[in-house]
């Protein structure tokens, strides 16, 4: 997730283009730039905020015209030739998005004569446009160039150019990624959403998938792929500036939560090979011989990685079979782990540089394990020191409880055994395809929860007084239970605890009354009639069963008092669903006992000591 913005008016450019980037900067902080148009093109850009930004930027800036970026970084690492604005001799461009096609591009305009300065998908975008405004010797104005460019672009894009022939108008498009114009009373706008431009005018136009357009001092006009005018309604802003930071949400948490289809999809873009029933892991520096005589993977984590490591044990065991170890990471690196260089260490960490996951991904290096990184933070400490990366993508995650960067890590969890499975002959093709149909209706399935979520607010709201919950689960459902007790708890204060539901006999039903009320996730799959028993054991206690269950589930009716419904789903990916649900019940609960909800006591973002 990145930030763009574009402005065309009377006003300085430089200093609304930095003020607008400085809003988006929560899309993305690694490092940031604009171009500004006058009589020349100048480009100024850097590593880090839009603070650092300002430093490099000469004391005056003549331009009404100009293009910024705040990038989060998804190909090539947060380096100053990395940063947007990226340059196509007099041709600007900022891009928000994942162009999925672009090494074939790449190659195909290296063979053009076009030289590449960036790791970035993005540049790409600048040398085809720059191609297809001169081909054949007739040139053609940016508009209809880009029009022609986006139809070879495969992936997402929210696009704001400009070019030095074209000196009052920036053209943007737009495909799965945000884009909304401004209409202001001295200029015009075009960014990756009203924050950049609110405090200038709350008049917007939002701009859809297939449409392209250009903004010009007093006029903006929206076209087709086709190039017909478009006549697009002004909608009228109603939230203040600080709503529209989080898009009109009360919490970053609750933000990142309706995120997921969006995070979930660009963690598999590009990579589920539906027809072939394969996945694609180019990060993965493994060839295929080292796949099939894996004996053992270790994964080290902490928190909610850890949760989703739980899961990862499970997939690599099932479909890929390999033998595979959940460790702690702040307990492994004390241990005496058995370890030898056939083993892979698999290091889950959304930061990248918690200390614990470090030292223990170092620990495993020692022992000449190879290592796989999997995070979602871009040059992080922990992609330095691996030896293969596997990005999430999920975007920048603000609220200190882990949501979408959770499921990302599930989703590329999946991913990574669904590949290990196929090369080591465990899960034939169509068990593949099978798994990869479902993971593309993951997106679809949650946007159905999240339209549904007023049920999950009312029991939140009918248990926030109680002092201890429990969330049990079983096998697929064991992490998802752990990871609904962690986040309960750290956001709503209060004591949650996620077991394996068939461990409850084992000591901690003597804690179930009718005070404790139980989660239970009751999914379809061949462990359902063992969770129905476990049920019965609370309720036999007198407790409060709210079930997690799919929605063609009359029976669990039966036993549970309340039942929080997920669409029908595979076994296999139901998990990730249920998790939507959970983290809703959380944030509902903090909500209702008025916790602060985005950054609660005594927790960090990210834990970078021991
Ligand atoms: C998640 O909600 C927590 N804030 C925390 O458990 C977190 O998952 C843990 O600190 C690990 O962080 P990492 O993924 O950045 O390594």
């Amino acid at each position: 997730m990145c930030g763009i913005i574009g402005y065309v008016g009377k006003e300085p450019a430089a200093p609304i283009l930095l003020e607008s980037l400085k809003r988006l900067e929560y899309r993305g902080y690694d490092s940031a730039g604009i171009t500004v148009l006058n009589s020349t093109i100048e480009t100024y850009k850097t590593v880090g905020r839009i603070a650092d930004l300002e430093v490099v930027l000469p004391a005056e800036i003549i331009a009404n015209v100009g293009i910024g970026h705040t990038r989060w970084a998804t190909h090539g690492k947060p380096e100053t030739r990395n940063a947007h604005p990226h340059l196509s001799s007099g041709v600007s461009v900022v891009h928000n998005g994942i162009i999925e096609n672009y090494l074939e591009l790449k190659e195909r305009l290296i063979g053009l004569g076009y030289e590449f300065e960036s790791d970035t998908d993005t540049e790409v975008i600048v040398h085809l446009l720059h191609y297809n405004m001169n081909n054949g010797g007739n040139s053609i104005d940016l508009l209809t160039a880009m029009r022609k460019t986006i139809r070879e672009l495969e992936g997402s894009y929210a696009i704001a150019s400009l070019c030095c022939n074209e000196p009052d108008s920036v053209v943007f498009a737009r495909k799965d990624s945000p884009l909304v114009i401004g209409i202001g009373e001295t200029g015009n706008y075009a960014a990756s959403d009203v924050t950049a431009f609110l405090k200038h005018t709350k008049n917007v136009i939002y701009i859809s998938d297939h449409e392209v357009g250009c903004i010009h001092p007093d006029a903006i006009r929206i076209y087709d792929l086709d190039g017909n005018l478009l006549e697009k309604p002004t909608e009228v802003i109603e939230w203040d500036l600080e709503a529209a930071e989080k898009s009109g949400y009360e919490h970053f948490m609750l933000k990142e939560i309706h995120e997921q289809p969006t995070s979930i999809q660009s963690t598999f873009a590009g990579k589920l090979m539906e027809l072939e029933g394969t996945v694609k892991m180019d990060e993965l520096y493994l060839n295929h011989e080292q796949i099939k005589h894996l004996r053992r993977a270790t994964i080290v984590a902490c928190g909610t990685s850890w949760n989703a490591g739980i899961l990862g044990k499970y997939l690599f065991e099932k479909l890929a079979g390999i033998h595979t170890d959940i460790e702690t990471a702040s307990e492994f690196r004390y241990g005496n782990p058995v370890l030898c260089g056939e083993e892979l260490t698999i290091a889950i960490t959304q930061s990248g540089e918690t200390a614990d996951t470090l030292a223990a991904a170092r620990s495993s290096k020692s022992y000449g394990c190879r290592t796989v990184a999997i995070t979602n933070v871009v040059g992080s400490t922990i992609t330095r020191e691996s030896d293969s990366v596997i990005y999430t993508r999920a975007g920048p995650e603000i609220g200190v409880a882990a949501t979408k960067t959770f499921t990302a890590q599930l989703i590329t969890l999946y991913m990574l055994a669904i590949h290990m499975g196929r090369i080591r002959g465990v899960i034939t093709a169509d068990e593949a395809k099978n798994l990869i149909v479902n993971l593309k209706r993951l997106p679809g399935q949650i946007q159905r929860i999240l339209s549904r979520k007023e049920k999950i607010k009312e029991c939140a709201e009918q248990f926030a007084d109680k002092r201890d919950y429990f969330f049990i689960g079983r096998y697929l459902n064991y992490p998802v239970a752990l990871e609904g007790a962690l986040k309960l708890k750290e956001i709503s204060y209060i004591h949650a605890e996620g077991y394996a539901a068939g461990e409850l006999k084992h000591g901690p039903l003597a804690l179930i009354t009718e005070e404790t009320p139980v989660v239970a996730i009751a999914t379809k799959g061949h462990t359902y009639d063992k969770i129905l028993s476990n049920i019965k054991e609370v309720k036999a206690r007198n407790a409060v069963v709210i079930a997690v269950a799919n929605e063609d589930d009359k029976e669990i009716e039966k036993y549970a008092d309340v039942v929080l419904r997920i669409p029908a789903s595979h076994e296999m990916t139901s998990p990730v669903l249920s998790s939507v649900v959970l983290q809703l019940l959380a944030y509902y609960t903090a909500l209702a006992k008025d916790c602060s909800i985005d950054k609660p006591r005594n927790l960090a973002k990210s834990v970078t000591v021991e």
